[in-house]
């Protein structure tokens, strides 16, 4: 085979996509009332229908998984109609949509429960700093550990919202978001899970919450459909692991059974904002070659660091956020050498089309 570049094919699940320049998942913060995604989000990511494959930014399997405002669901009728919109305007570009799924856990606060209770996790250890609301600026609170009995309900959550997704709304798939400290990597590591209980302790026990959402997720909809996403060497959400390569090596063997669509693996180039510390050994290069299916990286990649990546086969696939942001046709930029704009960051979480569908394309003929 030859060389391949970030413009060469690739099948990826069921899907043929003509590049592996990948939309990386970023939350926007502009879902509509009842966290509904809105035609605006239609527009924005139909603009950028040119990527391989776009991943939506994060949405809730359910009421009790949210932690940011206006970030959007798929646990209802009305989301999964406006998800749909934006599955439309995806397909009629002639793109492919999946939506990253999450739960928070314990990055979450009283105000976004629809009880205004505690925000669950695997054990009762708060996260450092302040969450944004409505009302403001809040302090993390000490989440409630979620009991054993709990953990099949959010684990049909996952796979209920990516049914919905792929059936209701027409999404093509699902990236499950075991990443940056949300539920799923609370579990994963043991800075944040400190069960006795069969979810927790061993990485074998650690990592079951994540099979298990896995294994319900590509029974629901295929495995074909189903992306995870994993942030092995990541301290974003105040997360540590005491080995990440062991943790993360055996998440990935234990991934392998599922004949997933892909593992996208952030751990950022150096002096990116996903960086690992620099103490920190790589994980990511390990993973590679224990995973038997398509790998994504993530963080920090230009164009020519992508196609150095896929070069050295280093990945499959490279993902791209914040160059999204402000380059709705980034592959034909990447294609055509041209410069890229810098997104302007006060508009990047919550607003209006300002800062989100009102960038231009090159030729903007390629996006009207
Ligand atoms: C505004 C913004 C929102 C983000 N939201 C998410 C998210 O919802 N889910 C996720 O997994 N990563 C999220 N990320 C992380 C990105 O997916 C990506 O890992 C990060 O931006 C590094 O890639 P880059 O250097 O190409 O931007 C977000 C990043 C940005 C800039």
């Amino acid at each position: 085979m030859s060389t391949p570049d970030l413009f060469t094919p690739v099948r990826l699940g069921r899907f043929d996509l003509p590049n592996r320049i990948v939309m990386a998942p970023m939350t926007r913060s502009r879902a509509g009332a009842g966290n509904v995604p809105t035609p605006l989000m239609a527009t924005y990511y139909g603009q950028r229908a040119t990527a391989g494959l776009i991943i939506t930014e994060a949405t809730q399997v359910r009421a009790d998984a949210q932690g940011y405002p206006d970030t959007p669901g798929i646990h209802t009728n009305e989301q999964a109609a406006g998800w749909r919109r934006v599955a439309d305007a995806v397909h009629e570009r002639g793109g492919r949509i999946f939506t990253q799924i999450w739960h928070t856990g314990r990055v979450s606060h009283p105000l976004f429960q629809p009880d205004g209770g505690l925000p669950v996790a695997p054990s009762a250890i708060p996260l450092a700093g302040q969450v944004y609301t409505h009302e403001g600026m809040k302090d993390y609170v000490v989440p409630r550990a979620l009991d054993a009995e709990e953990i099949p309900g959010i684990v049909r959550a996952f796979a209920e919202a990516a049914r919905r997704a792929v059936f209701d709304a027409g999404l093509d798939g699902v990236e499950i978001h075991g990443a940056n400290g949300y539920l799923i990597d609370q579990f994963l590591r043991d800075g944040t899970n400190q069960r006795t209980d069969g979810y927790g302790g061993s990485i074998a026990n650690r990592a079951r919450f994540l099979f298990e959402v896995t294994e319900a997720v590509a029974a629901a909809i295929g495995a074909d459909r189903v992306g995870v996403r994993l942030s092995p060497t990541g301290t974003f959400n105040s997360m540590s692991d005491s080995d990440p390569l062991a943790t993360f090596s055996h998440a990935t063997e234990g991934l392998n059974r599922f004949g997933l669509a892909y593992l996208h693996i952030i751990e950022g180039l150096p002096g990116s904002a996903m960086a690992k510390p620099e103490d920190a050994p790589a994980v990511a290069p390990a993973l590679r070659r224990l995973f038997n299916g398509l790998f994504m990286i993530n963080g920090g990649y230009d164009r020519a660091t992508g196609d150095a990546a896929l070069a050295e086969r280093a990945a499959d696939l490279v993902s791209y956020g914040a160059p999204f942001i402000a380059n709705p046709d980034l592959p034909a930029r990447f294609r055509q050498g041209a410069p890229l704009a810098v997104g302007d960051r006060a508009s990047f979480y919550g607003g209006t089309e300002v800062g989100y569908t009102d960038y231009p394309a090159l030729d903007s003929a390629l996006v009207a």
